[in-house]
């Protein structure tokens, strides 16, 4: 396919088939999830899948009639094991888009390659700073005044494949962890549906580090 055409990204049945891997309180799979309801992003999550039994994201997701599967790690002898099992799920379900949404597990090459570009995490501070866990946490040791969320395409280093969007918002003083998680909360809500959307609409081409984003097409300030 010649570089410059923008791939077509919509599946057969015309809508853009996600398959959402989160392990905790799903707060990012609601906001996709309502996105849909609003008519903001022409997608169905066709499945919910998690390494924790007690994920609330697996409630929220049968709340919305959508398949939530429980994927018990310890039933595996290795990480590509899992996520064999993960890729046969995603296959069953027709997954066209991966979406880590916070999902606290690595993932390895088995699913990487089968979902080159096709696999989007969000991560909680401005990447490259402060990759891997307790981001926030991370920022407020380090004295930054500006933090905020990046949304980005996975490759097989851990928080680091090319950013599509970033939100940054204020550090105050004195803020706590759960302080500065919720306002950069509010922008991982804002910008999750709008990339999956730029997504469907095949708006966005990956070259190399870079994200392009389609000329005319843009992430608005509010939801
Ligand atoms: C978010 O802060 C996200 O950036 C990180 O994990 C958290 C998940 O929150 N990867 P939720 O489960 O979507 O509410």
């Amino acid at each position: 396919m010649p570089r410059e055409e923008w791939p077509s990204l919509k599946s057969p049945e015309g809508i853009l088939r996600l398959g959402v891997l989160a392990s905790g309180r799903g707060s990012n799979l609601q906001s996709i999830l309502e996105a849909i309801g609003r008519g903001d992003l022409s997608a169905r999550v066709a499945v919910v899948i998690s390494n924790k039994k007690e994920a609330q994201a697996l409630e929220r997701a049968a709340q919305y009639q959508v398949p939530a599967l429980f994927l018990d790690p310890s039933h595996y002898l290795s990480r590509e094991a899992y996520d064999t099992a993960i890729l046969q799920q995603l296959k069953e379900y027709r997954v066209e888009l991966i979406v880590l949404a916070g999902y606290m597990r690595l993932v390895t090459r088995t699913l990487i390659e089968p979902y080159h570009d096709r696999i989007i995490n969000i991560h909680p501070s401005l990447l490259p700073a402060f990759p891997g866990m307790h981001a926030h946490r991370q920022a407020l040791e380090y004295g930054v005044r500006v933090s905020g969320c990046t949304l980005h395409f996975v490759d097989e280093e851990m928080d680091h494949g090319p950013i599509v969007a970033q939100a940054a918002v204020p550090v105050f003083e004195g803020d706590t962890e759960e302080q500065l998680s919720e306002r950069i909360l509010a922008e991982e809500h804002r910008l999750l549906p709008q990339v999956l959307q730029l997504y469907a609409e095949g708006k966005l081409k990956v070259e190399g580090r870079k994200v392009h984003i389609q000329e005319g097409a843009s992430i608005r300030k509010n939801r």
